[in-house]
């Protein structure tokens, strides 16, 4: 293969096709950006951009109409383009354009342009490169600004001057951010000087695309890279101030507490390692969120964040509500998660008993096992010794709730008394009173008071009634 020819890489037919199709228009094109960057990096990419000189809707039409059978072409007139997909590939066509954009919108203003100009208006040097699919240089690199020597030097770096770059479009200010920690590349220092400059603008961006990018971040390998410059840069407090406010630690009395941004970082890179699960993620990231709003000096005592679960969890909506996030059930877990993630410590460092248990199995129910490794992964001490007495701790806990699990059955465990069968035995109406002897009958099966079987809840239930003068109108022993 010629140096810097990649036509290895495009043996699949559907590059000699669109070739072909090209060539019979009379509009050379290229594969350009986000494809040609990934063969670098050996990643499979079934996303292909297409750019012409010329008009990208007639040449997916001509190539649409070459494949057999026919091909839906999908046009999207306002922007130009059109799509196709066919054999496992999205192939997206677009005509090269120059862009301008107004300082205070994401929408350009377009005019038609060259190849060169396509590659001007690109993000990156590493995804501004191109392969040529003309017949007589098919597979040819076309990289203006070095970008296989930013690959090679793992570097994030504008093709023009980033002020530019970024001010054409702000996201790409995350997008930096988010390719360093996905790629484990660097940013150009003149790059994240511009970004540290024009931090304000990403103001025009909206939630949705901001939480694009952070859920990217918070996916790669070791997301708290990510986080860093992003606090860096300025951009943190002004997309997630919540995060940006557990920055930092107070000194009293002479005594410190720990930075918990850096905690928070260190148990999301820990859970990492341990879970691809996005929203477990999330509740890494935010299992301290409450902390800076509970955080007081007790004298004698030190740093305290009281009721920092509860704030946290009731803090988590907010955030996923300001960030576009899902507020389904998604969100339900991570509030879930952030609220619990104390107690497995609690519990381990308290006697593990088996009423404690049976009520952190109901608590948690399927979350049980993701709230373990949350914990687990919330152990941050450098001091060794204690390191290895919280895991062993842990290897209690989780070995006590596999044995209460297995006898007790727990995890979506229904009462054996329903709120329907306490209305019928006494005959009253919905309300306090039926919720109160509910929660009374859990509790004492909880703390084993009581049996988890029916007769013997049916008889406390009576009970219960009897002390608030409750009489039994019908009869289901
Ligand atoms: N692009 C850009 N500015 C943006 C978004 C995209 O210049 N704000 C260009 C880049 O050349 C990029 C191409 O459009 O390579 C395709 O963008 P996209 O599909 O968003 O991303 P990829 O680069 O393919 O990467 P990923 O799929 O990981 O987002």
């Amino acid at each position: 293969m010629e140096q810097n020819n990649f036509a290895d890489y495009l043996q699949h037919p559907v590059f000699r096709l669109i070739s072909n199709a090209a060539e019979c228009l009379g509009m050379p094109a290229f594969v350009i950006g986000g494809f040609v960057r990934d063969i670098f990096l050996k990643r499979p990419c079934t996303d292909i951009d297409v750019v012409v000189a010329g008009d990208g809707i007639a040449l997916a039409r001509k190539v649409g109409s070459m494949i057999h059978p026919k091909q839906q072409v999908s046009v999207f007139k306002n922007f130009g383009t059109a799509m196709i997909a066919y054999q496992g590939y999205q192939i997206e066509f677009v005509g090269a354009r120059r862009e301008s954009y107004r300082y205070d919108s994401r929408k350009p203003m377009v005019e038609e342009g060259t190849l060169q100009d396509d590659q001007n208006r690109r993000d990156f040097t590493i995804n501004a490169m191109a392969l040529s699919l003309q017949t007589d240089d098919f597979g040819q690199l076309i990289d203006p600004f070095e970008g296989l020597n930013d690959m090679q030097e793992l570097l994030i770096k504008t093709p023009l001057d980033p002020d530019k770059t970024f001010s054409d479009d702000p996201l790409r200010m995350m997008r930096a951010i988010r390719f360093a920690t996905q790629l484990n590349f660097f940013i150009d220092p003149d790059t994240f000087d511009s970004i540290a400059r024009n931090n304000e603008r990403i103001k025009i961006i909206s939630a949705e695309r901001i939480s694009e990018e952070l859920n990217k971040i918070i996916l790669s390998p070791t997301p708290s890279r990510g986080f860093i410059l992003l606090e860096k840069c300025g951009l943190l407090p002004l997309i997630f101030p919540q995060l940006s406010a557990l920055k930092g630690a107070e000194f009293m009395d002479g005594r410190g507490h720990k930075d918990n941004f850096y905690h928070t970082l260190k148990v999301l890179d820990n859970l990492a390692q341990k879970s691809d699960n996005l929203w477990l993620r999330w509740a890494a990231l935010l299992h301290d969120i409450g902390k800076p709003n509970t955080k007081r000096f007790e004298p004698g005592i030190g740093w305290t964040f009281h009721g920092h679960d509860h704030l946290g969890s009731k803090m988590v909506y907010q955030i996923f509500n300001q960030l576009k996030l899902p507020l389904n059930e998604k969100m339900n877990y991570v509030q879930k998660l952030v609220l619990l993630h104390l107690r497995p410590i609690v519990l381990s460092e308290d006697q593990v008993t088996d009423s404690a248990i049976r009520r952190l199995l109901f608590d948690a129910g399927e979350e049980i096992d993701d709230l373990m490794l949350l914990c687990e992964a919330d152990i941050t001490s450098k001091n060794p010794e204690k390191v290895k007495k919280y895991l062993s701790n842990f290897r209690l806990v989780r070995q006590k709730l596999k044995e209460i699990e297995e006898k007790d059955r727990i995890t979506n465990w229904q009462p054996p008394i329903s709120g329907e069968m306490i209305m019928d035995v006494f005959g009253i109406p919905p309300g306090k009173t039926v919720g109160i002897i509910k929660t009374n009958i859990r509790e004492a099966i909880l703390d084993g008071i009581i049996k988890n079987d029916f007769s013997e809840a049916y008889s406390l239930m009576l009970k219960e009634g009897e002390k608030i003068g409750l009489k039994p109108v019908k009869d289901f022993l």
